[in-house]
């Protein structure tokens, strides 16, 4: 990856709850996403190598030459992206990288995230964006997740889909590894919706009616026609009228 640019001066500082970028710490089910450390290079500098991976990103060069990897992650800046591992939890395995720009301005946050050749397919992605989008909507003042993938990565557009994001227009973004730019799809997912897809599903409603009418030698007053019947499942009195 591309030596990151420097923020927009006076942009307002990334904060996403209490703890410094460099602390976060994100599990989910199968995948921890922690900070890079300078002992990642090798894997990273192996899978972002790939060009099946290195197409379709903003910021991969290709090829992708040896200490580039290095090089990027001693680069990071905590102060406008923060970048994470993500680690596969059962064996502590690197299997790719995801990172977020929130714009404390626009309350708008753009998502990117890459997976290695070998890991593909198994839903680490989504799982991974899923945990992201979930700790900056819950630790920020962020209102909106945004995420770009090029129009062929039917992949990737999956992904999006599956944790909710919706397509909201084009837009030109930076494509390294194929020496321009290129037109990409950005999809959304609102603060709203995204409590909508969080919301427990509603719990069936039983509406049970308990009817006993009974006089004061035991009769039955009140009874239910049976099935069949015309009429059934209506309620009447078979002991004949009610009196005072
Ligand atoms: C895109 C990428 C991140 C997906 O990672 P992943 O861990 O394999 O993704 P997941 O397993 O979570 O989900 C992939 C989904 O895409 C689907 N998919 C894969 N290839 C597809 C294709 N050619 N057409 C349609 N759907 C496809 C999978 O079936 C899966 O959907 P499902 O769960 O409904 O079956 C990975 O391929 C990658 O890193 N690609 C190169 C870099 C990149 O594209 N980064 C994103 C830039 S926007």
């Amino acid at each position: 990856m591309e030596p990151r640019n420097k923020p927009d001066e006076g942009a307002p500082m990334i904060r996403l709850g209490p703890d410094a970028p460099s602390a976060i710490r994100i599990e989910s089910g199968r995948l921890l996403l922690r900070p890079l450390r300078l002992d990642d290079a090798a894997d990273i500098q192996r899978m972002a190598a790939e060009w099946e991976v290195a197409r379709y990103t903003a910021n991969i060069p290709h090829p992708y030459e040896p200490g580039m990897a290095e090089a990027w992650i001693r680069s990071h800046r905590d102060d406008f992206e923060i970048v994470f591992a993500i680690e596969r939890r059962q064996d502590g395995a690197f299997v790719g990288c995801i990172g977020v720009e929130p714009d404390m301005k626009t309350r708008d946050a753009e998502f990117g995230y890459w997976i290695g050749m070998p890991y593909w397919g198994a839903g680490y992605a989504t799982e991974a964006l899923s945990a992201l989008v979930d700790h900056v909507f819950a630790t920020s003042d962020v209102d909106r997740a945004r995420a770009a993938a090029m129009p062929d990565n039917r992949a990737s557009i999956r992904v999006q889909e599956k944790v909710g994001f919706r397509y909201v227009g084009v837009k030109l973004q930076a494509a390294p590894a194929r020496g321009g730019s290129i037109g990409v799809h950005v999809r959304a997912l609102d603060r709203r919706r995204w409590l909508e897809l969080k919301a427990p599903p509603p719990l069936p409603i039983v509406l049970v009616a308990a009817v006993a009418l009974v006089d004061a030698d035991g009769r039955v007053l009140i009874a239910q026609r049976p099935e069949g019947k015309s009429m059934a499942g209506l309620w009447e009195f078979p002991g004949g009228k009610v009196h005072e």
